[in-house]
């Protein structure tokens, strides 16, 4: 499912009280099929035991920079050799401080100087030591270094206090760590995303939708987001956390869909029609609530923009990818549709298989033909549609 599966990731931990997220991030990464290697430092051990983290990880934890056990003698070379990724969490302070410097007084720190692979760290601190200038001085120094700086979040802090600090969770680390390892096809380039349904207002407490979660478009935009593009999503009502690292513009009907991809779409280079854009909506939404009467009721409907349609229909389109739910004769009604569209990609599959689910299967139609998506979970088929643009995306 992840791209994480037999990586080789040296988890390192430094002193913080978010430690004990860092054993949940083990046992993620090595449910997931990675081998991890845990270094700890002196402070992290006193938040958590390196017991916890060799049950976790499955391998001995180490701690000492004189570790005579070592074949050559040398932890900080044999344990750095060979890594797909570092990946310290927490980081503190302290040792965000020791790597912009290039100190290596203990194990932890001289192994990141003397390794050969990427250095990912999640920082974890009190707020007012995220906020020193200090910090920030040094936080500037390990990116322009290139150093991946995950997080942190805002929100309660162990000491009482709330604000910025805060290490990630668990398993926005491991997505992080995850995203590193994807292809950065799409460097560079703008992608608007559009997911999830559309509500067309009845009056003012009901409306007309659909039942698509929104999952897929989601899926989309974080793959499009970890091929190194920069993200638009604009989301209808959904329940989904908006994934990290990409702008979400939160809209409800059809005409603010329309509008929100209107005023933005000039500037990019992408644009995924993901969501389940209503096809009529009421053609008067009243300001109140429809009180209930005994005879029967009409709905008059007139149809929204086609928003898909009109951004093909721009002079200079962007790369213009749709998606087709059908619930029957899927391929002969898809493959119509990218021709009435007209758009160069469109990704087809039968609503029944996909909605609110996990995984899903995907039929993809270009010019070339057609390409099938086995069943797989939908951040699986959302990076191989990302793949398959990048290698149609007009070349500069
Ligand atoms: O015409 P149909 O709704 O089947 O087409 C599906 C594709 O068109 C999807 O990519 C969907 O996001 C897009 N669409 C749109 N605006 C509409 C209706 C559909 O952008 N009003």
């Amino acid at each position: 499912m992840t791209d994480i599966k037999g990586k080789r990731i040296l988890l390192g931990l430094s002193g913080g009280i978010a430690a004990y997220k860092a054993a949940e991030l083990t046992r993620l990464l090595a449910q997931a099929g990675a081998e991890v290697r845990v270094v700890m430092t002196e402070a992290a051990c006193r938040f958590i035991t390196p017991v916890t983290m060799q049950a976790l990880s499955g391998n001995p934890v180490h701690t000492d920079l004189w570790d005579a056990s070592v074949p050559n003698n040398m932890a900080h070379i044999e344990l750095s050799r060979g890594c797909d990724a570092i990946v310290i969490a927490p980081a503190s302070a302290d040792f965000l401080a020791k790597l912009a410097l290039g100190l290596c007084d203990d194990l932890l720190s001289t192994l990141c100087l003397a390794r050969e692979c990427p250095l990912l760290a999640a920082p974890a601190m009190n707020l007012q030591m995220w906020g020193n200038p200090a910090t920030q001085r040094n936080l500037a120094q390990l990116r322009a270094d290139g150093i991946a700086i995950l997080g942190p979040a805002s929100g309660d802090q162990a000491c009482g206090e709330v604000g910025m600090g805060r290490m990630l969770e668990a398993v926005e680390i491991f997505e992080e760590i995850d995203a590193s390892f994807q292809p950065k096809l799409l460097a560079g380039k703008r992608v608007l995303v559009t997911a999830g349904p559309t509500l067309e207002p009845i009056d003012t407490v009901r409306g007309i939708t659909n039942t698509r979660s929104g999952k897929m478009g989601y899926a989309v935009a974080r793959a499009a987001r970890d091929a190194g593009a920069t993200v638009t999503l604009l989301s209808g009502p959904t329940a989904l956390a908006p994934p990290r690292g990409l702008e979400r513009i939160d809209v409800s009907s059809a005409q603010e869909m329309h509008d929100a991809v209107m005023a933005r779409v000039a500037k990019a280079d992408v644009f995924i029609s993901v969501a389940a854009v209503a096809d009529y909506r009421p053609k008067e939404a009243k300001g109140h609530k429809l009180k209930k009467g005994t005879g029967e009721m009409m709905l008059e409907l007139q149809p929204n923009p086609d928003i898909l349609g009109t951004v093909a229909a721009r002079r200079r389109p962007p790369f213009c990818v749709g998606f087709a739910a059908e619930t029957e004769n899927l391929e002969a009604y898809a493959d119509a549709k990218r021709r009435r569209k007209k758009v160069p990609l469109l990704a087809a599959n039968l609503a029944q298989h996909a909605f609110g689910a996990d995984d899903n299967q995907l039929i993809l139609f270009d010019d070339a033909g057609k390409h099938e998506l086995p069943r797989a979970p939908k951040i699986v088929l959302a990076r191989a549609l990302i793949a398959h643009i990048a290698k149609l995306l007009p070349k500069k």
